[in-house]
């Protein structure tokens, strides 16, 4: 069977040029050759110690703080997820991703399925096509995934990964109510950690990269991203008007505060713009945890009343997650921030 599924398909098929529909307008390319002209870095919180050290879980609040505040990315060592693990993980997309395509297939044709595989998920509202094959599903909610939902090649290491994540991201809402000057359990129980929404990309080699992007310039609708990604080069995120790699750091995960988070923050946490660039040589993978809450929540999200004073007033006001997801979904993640929805 010579059935090809996704852009790896493709890939798999020996092009050597990038068919158009995947060709970004050159105003978005021109700033392909902007990065790394300064020697900016994000970041990078140590979390060793934050558990059993007031003075080191001082410090770690502070820095989580300022991180978020100036770059809305950082990245995190010693966070207690076992490397193995994350390994694991990104081993295990490369098996799901370079099996063969039928199987995938299995993933893409049956909506009914709760476990989903796109090549492009908004391909009929953007105008451009990215170049990143991804799987999608959504783990602890109320109606968690039975493990056979999961394809085999993938199964026990992602239930055992998700639970690390989850852990992970209650610790960094500890740290981050605390940072905002609030109750350490204040965001954990605004619930905006429930559901997880994973999104395991992989993206292949480009034989023309610099003609499109694995992600075009976005960010996040969603409370908080934990992002696991591959010891190779790719996202940029922006920073004082220019693009700065976040070089992967092995055993690291990239953290950033997404859309959600600045709006209860009143400002104060910074949702940034970031996109994914590809490379000729090797296939790269990511995964991304997204924290959120869930789509039918019935209480609506706005500026924390605690974090309101006389001299800062509300900037946002109140939008159900409902409303400002299909707003997101309607937009295309092309170069738009959620955010404009105010
Ligand atoms: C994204 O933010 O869209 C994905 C990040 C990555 O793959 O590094
Ligand atoms: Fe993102």
């Amino acid at each position: 069977d010579d059935t090809k599924t996704g852009v790896k398909g493709l890939v798999d098929t020996g092009i050597l040029k990038v068919p158009k529909i995947f060709i970004r307008p050159l105003n978005e390319l021109g700033h392909n050759s902007d990065s790394n002209l300064n020697h900016f870095q994000i970041p990078i919180i140590d979390l060793h110690g934050y558990a059993d050290d007031k003075h080191q879980r001082q410090e770690i609040v502070d820095g989580i703080l300022s991180a978020s505040q100036n770059w809305g990315f950082f990245q995190v060592v010693n966070h207690g997820v076992p490397t193995s693990l994350m390994e694991g993980m990104t081993k295990a997309v490369h098996r799901f991703n370079e099996q063969d395509d039928l199987k995938k297939e299995l993933y893409s044709r049956d909506r009914a399925r709760r476990v989903r595989f796109h090549s492009n998920v908004d391909l009929y509202i953007s105008k451009t096509a990215n170049w990143r094959d991804s799987l999608i599903f959504n783990m602890l909610g109320p109606d968690p995934l039975h493990p056979q939902e999961l394809p085999i090649v993938f199964r026990d290491i992602t239930i055992e990964y998700t639970k690390h994540v989850k852990n992970l991201g209650d610790i960094l809402f500890e740290l981050l109510s605390e940072g905002l000057g609030l109750k350490p359990d204040f965001l954990k129980q605004m619930k905006c950690a429930e559901p997880c929404n994973v999104v395991c990309n992989y993206y292949p080699p480009c034989p023309e990269p610099e003609l499109t992007f694995g992600s075009p310039l976005h960010t996040d609708p969603v409370f908080l991203t934990i992002l696991l990604q591959e010891n190779i080069a790719g996202l940029q995120v922006l920073h004082q008007d220019s693009w700065v790699d976040v070089n992967p750091i092995p055993g690291a995960f990239v953290v950033n505060i997404g859309d959600l988070l600045q709006i209860i923050s009143n400002d104060t946490l910074k949702s940034v713009k970031h996109r994914v660039l590809v490379n000729h040589m090797t296939p790269r993978v990511s995964v991304a945890c997204f924290l959120t809450t869930l789509y039918n929540a019935t209480n609506p999200f706005g500026p924390i009343k605690e974090l309101i004073t006389k001299d800062k007033h509300p900037i946002y006001r109140d939008v159900l997650m409902k409303d400002y997801s299909s707003y997101y979904a309607s937009q295309g993640v092309d170069g738009k921030s959620a955010l404009d929805y105010f």
